[in-house]
């Protein structure tokens, strides 16, 4: 069977370029995301390239209305065989101005949206004792990093949550992969108003990615430069953690 790999968040930035490299790769592609009319233009420029897509549009918070489009997309494509949930929003907080909407929300979008998702094409993969699921965490989820707090909880959230799924989804032949991207150029850090080390295109981020799901790698953390900074950043006590991240404010 040819895999159908089913991308959350493939209307822009990383979930886009993914979805053209696994579709050069030969997989079948399931879009989904809100906006309808950047996965038809997507599709159509995929399809024109020569790979097999369909879209689907759908809110990761949506749990109904998620399934209604996985469902529809598999209809296509058929069942799901790989999951890459990769829809994420940013989300940051002022404590002098309390506000706790954003930081609701990146949970609902980062965490529960990601998780919506495995709920969705899980019972198919357990039947058939095959998958992949792959998410799309970040480097942030090693530190809680100001002021993007909100982000950097949710970002660990989901990746302490895959870990725990990739043990115990082993041995029933579902391999998880978490994704730790540094900075990538796409329209979640275009308003980025400080200088983002390592920048690295997001065609570049999405070989990288398509390498180690077929490398079945558990975990990847891009570049190697970030790599090497995320390391650190798990080492490092906190009075060392305070005073450098401190003083980037
Ligand atoms: N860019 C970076 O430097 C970087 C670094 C580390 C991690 N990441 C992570 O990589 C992932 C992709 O980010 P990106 O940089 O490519 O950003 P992006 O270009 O803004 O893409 C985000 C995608 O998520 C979708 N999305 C957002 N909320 C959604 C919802 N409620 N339901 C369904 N889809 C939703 C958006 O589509 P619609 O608006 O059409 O729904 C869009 O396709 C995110 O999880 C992000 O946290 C990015």
């Amino acid at each position: 069977m040819g895999q159908h790999v089913v991308i959350t968040g493939a209307s822009s930035g990383i979930g886009a370029a993914l979805a053209r490299e696994l579709g050069q790769r030969g997989y079948s592609v399931g879009l989904l995301a809100r906006r309808a009319d950047k996965l038809a233009e997507l599709a159509e420029s995929m399809r024109s390239a020569g790979a097999e897509v369909a879209t689907a549009s759908a809110d990761v918070c949506d749990r109904d209305g998620l399934l209604v489009g996985i469902r529809q997309l598999e209809q296509t494509l058929g069942p799901c065989t790989v999951l890459v949930a990769n829809a994420g929003i940013g989300g940051r907080l002022d404590p002098t101005d309390w506000d706790p909407e954003p930081n609701r929300k990146v949970f609902e979008v980062n965490y529960f949206g990601a998780l919506n998702a495995v709920e969705v094409v899980i019972g198919g993969m357990l039947e058939r004792g095959a998958g992949q699921l792959v998410v799309i965490s970040s480097v942030a989820a090693t530190r809680g990093l100001p002021p993007a707090g909100p982000y950097s909880a949710s970002k660990a959230a989901i990746s302490t949550m895959w870990e725990a799924l990739r043990v115990q989804l082993a041995p029933k032949g579902i391999h998880c992969l978490t994704v730790h991207p540094g900075f990538v150029k796409t329209p979640l850090t275009a308003g980025n108003d400080f200088e983002m080390p390592f920048l690295v295109p997001a065609e570049t981020a999405a070989g990288w990615i398509a390498d180690a799901m077929a490398n079945k790698r558990r975990e990847l953390t891009f570049p190697w430069q970030m790599a090497l900074v995320r390391w650190f950043m798990k080492r490092v006590p906190e009075w060392l953690f305070d005073r450098v991240i401190g003083r980037r404010g």
